[in-house]
């Protein structure tokens, strides 16, 4: 495996007061499903923006693919960007259109303003859109409006848009932050399964740490804008946690008791 990420001493201020990342280093290998966890405010939401430079950082760097993204110019930074599939947790949908023409929009970014504002698809665009929402569970609601899905089947069109991009690398911001249990585990499965067999590299932000420890293989742990932890799940103790969350860690010692004894 080799460094398909790497940040390099990432710090972002905001105004003078705002020091919302503070010298943020860490690796990511092809292939791995990574999570960064902490409390609100961490700096979670900023990392993930840094780093497909939706935020440009104060200083540092984010080498992805060899090419620093700090650095690249509007137009080479747009074809980067196809290669970065992008999930959020208020999915980001357009309601009035409909569930295919929603996953079509993932491939706007690799086309002229025109064609897309015509909506210009091609018979293997579309051929691939539904062969995604088939693979995500959406087969019976193609044709239905966003905004008669549930959160859960929402956010799975959010994963299908992704997807088309042919992404190597998915930012995911706190993807299940609004959905039921249930719906949850839905997506955090379909997020594993295209880590495990598209082999594409997932970049999650969780407030949960017993679903980071089910699923990552690397856990990065964030608080006040400083990474304080970053290991593999069998290695985090309570006293990480406690680093990690602060007074917030109380209620969620006990569920990582049960995860290491299981
Ligand atoms: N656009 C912004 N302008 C000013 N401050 C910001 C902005 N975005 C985030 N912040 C601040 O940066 C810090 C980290 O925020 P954020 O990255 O959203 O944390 P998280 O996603 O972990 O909840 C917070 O103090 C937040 O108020
Ligand atoms: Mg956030």
């Amino acid at each position: 495996m080799s460094a398909l990420l790497e940040v390099k001493n990432i710090s972002k201020h905001f105004g003078k007061d705002t020091k919302a990342l503070s010298d943020v280093s860490f690796s990511v290998q092809e292939g791995e499903f990574v999570s960064i966890i902490g409390p609100s405010g961490a700096g979670k939401s900023t990392l993930l923006r840094c780093i497909n430079r939706m935020v440009d950082p104060t200083s540092g760097e984010v080498l992805f693919e060899d090419a620093n993204l700090v650095e690249l110019k509007k137009k080479e930074l747009k074809m980067t960007r196809t290669k970065i599939g992008m999930i959020f947790q208020h999915y980001n949908l357009v309601n009035r259109l409909s569930v295919i023409e929603n996953t079509l929009h993932g491939v706007l970014g690799k086309k002229s303003v025109i064609a897309g504002a015509l909506g210009l698809y091609n018979q293997q665009e579309k051929e691939r859109a539904v062969e995604l929402l088939k693979i995500l569970g959406l087969e019976d609601h193609i044709y239905k409006r966003a905004d008669q899905l549930s959160g859960g089947q929402k956010q799975r069109v959010g994963i299908a848009r992704a997807l088309i991009q042919d992404p190597h690398m998915m930012l995911c911001d706190e993807p299940i932050a609004s959905l039921d249990p249930n719906s949850a585990k839905i997506i955090m499965d379909h997020l594993q399964n295209i880590s495990r067999t598209m082999g594409i590299t997932v970049l999650v932000n969780l407030h949960q740490v017993d679903v980071a420890l089910k699923y990552s293989d690397k856990i990065i742990g964030v608080n006040g804008g400083k990474v304080v932890f970053n290991g593999v799940p069998e290695e985090i103790t309570k006293e990480d946690i406690q680093r990690i969350y602060g007074s917030e860690a109380e209620d969620l010692i006990f569920d990582i008791g049960g995860i290491h004894a299981s």
